[in-house]
C-alpha cells in the first residue's frame, strides 16, 4: 500500500523522461528499422551505453582471470567481479551481500542449483514440493528432475479468472511440504504474487521458500530480507545487463548447509586422490572460471537503475500500462482478450492477449511488418497456457525506455492486424 501511494505521488510529478532514457540505448538509432518499438523486454531488456562501455573497458583495461593471479590486473579484475557481488546482493537487499550471491549463467541456472544443492539433501520420498501454475518451466523443470530422482510429490497452486493465486485452501495445500517455489510476478499474466504471505505461511509449518524474482527484480524495489523468503533467483539480461549471468540468493545458512553443484576449479580448498573439499560459500557454487565481463556489465546496469530509481521505473510502467489497457479495450472491445488481474496496480508491465480470430503468432507476425516487437508463444509456461485453455498468447512488455507513443504503435498495429485478417 504504501509502495503504491509513492507510485501515485511520483506519477503525479511525472519525474520519469522515457524519451531521455531511449537515448541512451544505442538499439534505438542504430537498428536499421523505422519505426523500431521495442515491446518485448520481459523476454529480453536492451542496454544502455554505460553497461556497453563498462564491459568494452573491462576487456580492453583489465581483463585477467580472478582469483588466481597475484598481479595487478588479476586484482583488479577480482575486485570488479566481487563489487560486482555486493552491488547486486544489496540492490536485493540481502544481509551479507559479499557472501549470499552466487552468480549463475541465468535464473535457470539458479533454479537448477536450488533444487539439486538443497532440494536433493534434504527432500526425501515423503515430502511435499508446492509450486503453481503460474511458474515459468525454470521454476517446474528442475522439480521434476529431481521428483525422477529421489521421488516426492509435486503439487501446485491454481489461479482464478483474474490471475490471482487461488489460497482459500493453503492450509490443505501446504500439508507435508518442505520446499514452497513461487514466483514474485508471472511472466505472462503480470500478476504480483503475495510472496511475503506466503512465506509466512510456508514457514510456519516449517517449509523453505524460493521466489523467481526474474520479472520482478528489474522493475520493483527488491527487499529478500523484508519478503522473508530463503532464496530468490532473478537474472542480468532482463535488467539492462547482459547475457549470460545471473544469480541465486540464498540466506547464509542455507549455501553453507548445500551440497556443491557444478565441480571443478574455484569451487574447492582441497583436492587429493581420496576426494576433495569444498570452497567457502558463495565460491562454492562457482566452478570454473565465472562470467567476469559479464559481472561488471551487470555492476553498471545496477548502476543505471538506481540513478533512474526503481520506484520511478515501476510508477512509469503502472502509467504504460493503465494507458495500453484502456486503450486496448477502448479500441477493441471483447474482440481483446487481456489475460491476468484486471486491475493494473496488481500486475506488472506485461500485457498477454488473444486478439479474436488471430492466431498469436500471425499477431506477432504483422507486428514486426509495422515494427513493433511482441513475443508470441507458450512463453515457457507451458502448465499456464493449459490453465488458460489456450496453446499461445501474443504478449506486450515495457520498460523504463518505451512511451506513450509505442503503446499507440501497438494499438495501431493491433488495428492494422485485425483489418488484414478481415
Ligand atoms: N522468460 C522469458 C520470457 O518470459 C524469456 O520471455
Amino acid at each position: 500500500m504504501a509502495n503504491e501511494l509513492m507510485v501515485d505521488n511520483i506519477l503525479d510529478q511525472g519525474v520519469l523522461d522515457a524519451q531521455a532514457i531511449k537515448n541512451d540505448f544505442p538499439i534505438f538509432k542504430e537498428v536499421k528499422q523505422d519505426p523500431f518499438v521495442y515491446l518485448d523486454s520481459a523476454a529480453s531488456s536492451q542496454r544502455p551505453y554505460s553497461v556497453i562501455k563498462s564491459m568494452d573497458d573491462y576487456y580492453r583495461q583489465t581483463h585477467a582471470n580472478v582469483h588466481r593471479g597475484v598481479y595487478r590486473i588479476a586484482e583488479q579484475a577480482t575486485n570488479l567481479y566481487e563489487n560486482a557481488r555486493c552491488h547486486l546482493g544489496k540492490f536485493l537487499g540481502a544481509p551479507h551481500p559479499e557472501l549470499e550471491i552466487v552468480f549463475t549463467k541465468n535464473a535457470t541456472e539458479a533454479f537448477n542449483l536450488f533444487a539439486q544443492g538443497y532440494g536433493r539433501k534434504f527432500l526425501s520420498p515423503r515430502d511435499v514440493v508446492l509450486i503453481t501454475k503460474m511458474e515459468h518451466h525454470a521454476n517446474i523443470v528442475p522439480w521434476m528432475i529431481l521428483k525422477e530422482q529421489i521421488g516426492f510429490e509435486l503439487r501446485f497452486l491454481d489461479f482464478d479468472d483474474d490471475g490471482q493465486l487461488i489460497l482459500d485452501d493453503i492450509e490443505e495445500k501446504l500439508k507435508g511440504v518442505k520446499i514452497l517455489g513461487v514466483t514474485m510476478a508471472s511472466n505472462v499474466l503480470g500478476t504480483i504474487n503475495p510472496v511475503k504471505e506466503l512465506t509466512q505461511m510456508a514457514h510456519s509449518v516449517g517449509a523453505v521458500v524460493i521466489a523467481d524474482g526474474a520479472q520482478y527484480s528489474p522493475h520493483f524495489t527488491t527487499n529478500v530480507k523484508d519478503l522473508g523468503v530463503d532464496a530468490y533467483c532473478t537474472t542480468a539480461h532482463k535488467m539492462l545487463g547482459p547475457t549470460g549471468i545471473g544469480a541465486l540468493w540464498a540466506k547464509r545458512s542455507i549455501l553453507q548447509e548445500m551440497y556443491p553443484f557444478l565441480g571443478g576449479g574455484e569451487m574447492i580448498q582441497n583436492v587429493t586422490t581420496e576426494g576433495f573439499t569444498t570452497n567457502d560459500i558463495p565460491h562454492k557454487f562457482e566452478a570454473g572460471t565465472p562470467p567476469i565481463a559479464e559481472a561488471v556489465g551487470l555492476d553498471a546496469a545496477l548502476t543505471y537503475l538506481e540513478g533512474v530509481s526503481l520506484t520511478a521505473i515501476r510508477a512509469h510502467e503502472l502509467s504504460l500500462l493503465t494507458y495500453a489497457m484502456d486503450l486496448m479495450e477502448e479500441r477493441f472491445g471483447s474482440r481483446i482478450k487481456v489475460f491476468g488481474p484486471r486491475d493494473p496496480k496488481k500486475r506488472s508491465g506485461v500485457i498477454s492477449f488473444e486478439l479474436e480470430g488471430v492466431h498469436p503468432h500471425d499477431v506477432s507476425q504483422i507486428l514486426d511488418q509495422e515494427g513493433v516487437c511482441v513475443r508470441a508463444g507458450h512463453h515457457c509456461a507451458k502448465p499456464l497456457m493449459t490453465s488458460l485453455n489456450v496453446p499461445a498468447t501474443a504478449r506486450a512488455s515495457f520498460y523504463l525506455y518505451n512511451t506513450e507513443e509505442d503503446v499507440e504503435a501497438l494499438v495501431a498495429a493491433l488495428e492494422r492486424t485485425e483489418d488484414f485478417f478481415k
